[in-house]
Formats: C-alpha cells, sequence, structure tokens
C-alpha cells in the first residue's frame, strides 16, 4: 500500500518536489511506495511547470489535512497562516508532517513539536535552513554527542546573491534582487530576505537544536544588508574582506570575571578576511560552521535556495518518514506492541 502525500503549496519548492517524485531516474526504491494524493494551491487555473491530473488539486487545503487517506503533509505554502494552523490541523489528525516553512517553525517551533510528540507523528524540517545542505538532521544526530560552542553561517541565498553580484559587478541592488526572484530564491516578500529576518529565523533553528533550548526571535539581534553600499565592499576588498551577512550564535563568557556563559545571537553584515573559508562561500551558496566540544570545527556547504537544493530536502524528510512508517508496517514493533517510531522532537 502507497504513502499518501498531501502537499501544501506548488510554487518554487512544491514544483521541484513533484519534478523528483515523478522523475524516471529518481532509484530511491521508496519512491516507488510514493503517491501524490492532493495538492492544495491558492489559484486552480494558474499555468503551472508539472502535470497533474485535475482531481488531484484543490483550493480546500483544510481537506487535506484531514483527509483519512492521506499519511504525510508537506507544507511549502510559505508565511504564517494558514500554514501554522494547517500543520497543526494534520498533527491532530496523525500525518506526519514536511515543512520547509522556517518562518513558522521558529516561532511556533514549541507548540507543534509539543502536539507532535503527543499524536506520535513525526514532523521534520531540513528544507527549512540550508535549501540543500543536510545540517538540521546532522545537528540532531551526528553531532548530538558534543558541546556545541558556536553555530556561525551564510544562511540566507538571496543576500549572499546580491551581495556576490555587486562585489563583481558593482550592479544595482534592485535589479539584482529581481533576479533573485525570478531564479526562485528570494520570499514572497523578499523584505524577509534583504532585512535578515530569514537569516534570523534559520539561526534561531539551528541554535534552538544546537544549544537545546527555546531561542525567541526577541533573543537575536537583526541587521540586514540594505545599508550595503557599493563603496563599502570596494573598499572591504582593498583591505582584504568580503562582505557576507552572516547568522552567529555562540556561547561568550559573561564580563567582569563572573563564571558563567550567555547565549550571543545575531546576524548582520560582517567584514570577513579573504582566507577564512565563509569569505569564499558565493551566489547563492551557503555555508554553516559548527564548532563542537570535542568535534571541533565542521562545515556544511552547498546549494542554500532554489526549486532542486530545497526539494532535494524535503523529499529527503519524506523518505526518511516513509522509510520509518514502512518499518511500521512491516509489524516491527517495541515489547508494549506500538510501532517502533521515536518521535523526533527537534526544538526541544
Ligand atoms: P512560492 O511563493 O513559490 O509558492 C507558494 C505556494 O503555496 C504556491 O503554490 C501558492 O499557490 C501556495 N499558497 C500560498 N499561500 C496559500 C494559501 N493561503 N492558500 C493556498 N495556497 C497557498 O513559495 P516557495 O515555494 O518559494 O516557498 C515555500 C516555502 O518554502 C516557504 O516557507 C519558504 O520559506 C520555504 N523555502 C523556500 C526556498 C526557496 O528557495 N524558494 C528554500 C527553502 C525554504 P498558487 O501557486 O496558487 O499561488
Ligand atoms: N529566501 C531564502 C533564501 C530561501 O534566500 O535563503 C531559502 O530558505
Amino acid at each position: 500500500m502507497a504513502f499518501k502525500i498531501g502537499l501544501l503549496g506548488l510554487g518554487t519548492v512544491g514544483t521541484g518536489t513533484v519534478q523528483i517524485l515523478a522523475d524516471p531516474a529518481q532509484r530511491h526504491p521508496l519512491v516507488q511506495e510514493l503517491e501524490l494524493y492532493r495538492v492544495g494551491v491558492r489559484t486552480l487555473d494558474k499555468p503551472r511547470s508539472v502535470e497533474l491530473p485535475a482531481t488531484c488539486l484543490t483550493t480546500d487545503l483544510a481537506s487535506i489535512v484531514t483527509d483519512p487517506s492521506v499519511d504525510i503533509v508537506v507544507e511549502v505554502l510559505g508565511g504564517l497562516e494558514p500554514a501554522r494552523t494547517l500543520i497543526l490541523q494534520a498533527i491532530a489528525h496523525g500525518k506526519h508532517v514536511v515543512t520547509a516553512n522556517k518562518a513558522v517553525i521558529a516561532r511556533y517551533g514549541e507548540e507543534i513539536f509539543t502536539a507532535a510528540a503527543q499524536s506520535g507523528v513525526y514532523v521534520l524540517l531540513e528544507a527549512a535552513v540550508g535549501g540543500g545542505i543536510p545540517v538540521i538532521e546532522p545537528l540532531k544526530q551526528s553531532l548530538c554527542g558534543n558541546r556545541i560552542q558556536a553555530i556561525i553561517g551564510i544562511v540566507n541565498g538571496t543576500t549572499n546573491y546580491i551581495l556576490t553580484r555587486m562585489q563583481r559587478e558593482g550592479g544595482d541592488f534592485s535589479e539584482i534582487l529581481a533576479d533573485a526572484q525570478q531564479l526562485g530564491y528570494a520570499e514572497a516578500d523578499p523584505s524577509a530576505d534583504v532585512d535578515g529576518l530569514d537569516a534570523a529565523d534559520k539561526i534561531a533553528i539551528l541554535a534552538s537544536l544546537g544549544f537545546g533550548g527555546r531561542i525567541k526571535l526577541s533573543d537575536v539581534y537583526c541587521e540586514g544588508i540594505r545599508q550595503v553600499s557599493a563603496a563599502d565592499i570596494t573598499y572591504a576588498e582593498k583591505f582584504g574582506f568580503v562582505i557576507k551577512l552572516l547568522a552567529i550564535a555562540r556561547r561568550e563568557p559573561l564580563p567582569l570575571g563572573i563564571d558563567l556563559e550567555q547565549l550571543q545571537i545575531r546576524v548582520h553584515p560582517t567584514l570577513i578576511p579573504h582566507p577564512h573559508p565563509l569569505a569564499n562561500v558565493n551566489d547563492v551558496y551557503n555555508a554553516i560552521l559548527i564548532e563542537g566540544d570535542p568535534v571541533g570545527q565542521v562545515m556544511f556547504y552547498g546549494r542554500g535556495a532554489g526549486a532542486g537544493p530545497t526539494a532535494s530536502a524535503v523529499v529527503a524528510d519524506v523518505l526518511n518518514i516513509a522509510a520509518l512508517l514502512q518499518v511500521g508496517r512491516s509489524g516491527l514493533t517495541h515489547t508494549d506492541g506500538t510501532p517502533l517510531l521515536d518521535p523526533l522532537l527537534a526544538c526541544s
């Protein structure tokens, strides 16, 4: 019996997701076990670059998340509402959820993961930070034996694309931003990118995972790239620096010899000396440098936005859930008979 997917959103990321699932070259054995069952959009008669049966598309998104046949809901709508409400409804109806929505997770992660734990369902969010870069699951799993000291990254593809092109060509900010929108990198409201808010959402999520607390957005100092001028970039270059929008979360000792630490979490344009690995991360690429004890420095690098890379992360989450569900269906259980599923409690 196939796992039925309810997809909420058929824009940049939703379309990329459908393309991977429909690709005949896709070799993951579980892809054959997935059925794209229903797709929720805002406008039915919009031209689409993927073909779907007309009966699959609906504007009634609540009917998808409450449909008893749907196993996994993939939320790639963007925005806070109706995304948050639909995710919570899906969880309440026993659906597993995959989301790329960092804005919702950064604000309502605690509510969502508490609800997921109560319903015994998975909520996975690999696409929410770093586009196609695997960073959420590695931070939760492969690095969990470390005391994380710092997370420093370029986590917004749009602003890195803008800064890179300003540095190379000295081009016009708004023209370059329009190109980033055309390429599918920017948020529906690109001021979220340009003003650093998207990067703040992402570092709040990474810091919650890495430092094991609930980081509120009000804890994150945030400054975007609107004030960065072509002259700033030229002068930085002259002195051997590049300007990058960095998201930084680190443990800092308190001043005056007090034997306690505080978390510093901030997003702002930063001068980086040329030899530093983050100075050479260009275009839509993102990189996240994690420093842990005892592992030392680990760096994650790849395309941080766009249809293909982001859909890669979304589909990976869907397949991971399908694999776990298959274990449940094949009858592997705990000794008390409950399915062999451990709710993944991110951001807890
Ligand atoms: P788009 O704006 O391209 O697509 C949004 C889709 O959701 C559209 O299909 C739209 O319908 C549908 N939609 C939006 N609001 C509603 C609503 N109220 N009711 C019904 N349908 C609705 O967004 P993206 O694909 O770029 O982004 C989706 C999510 O993924 C966001 O949370 C974003 O932050 C995240 N993300 C995006 C990345 C990227 O590179 N673009 C990278 C990583 C994460 P219609 O088509 O009818 O207009
Ligand atoms: N608008 C976001 C960016 C999408 O440019 O990084 C990926 O999260």
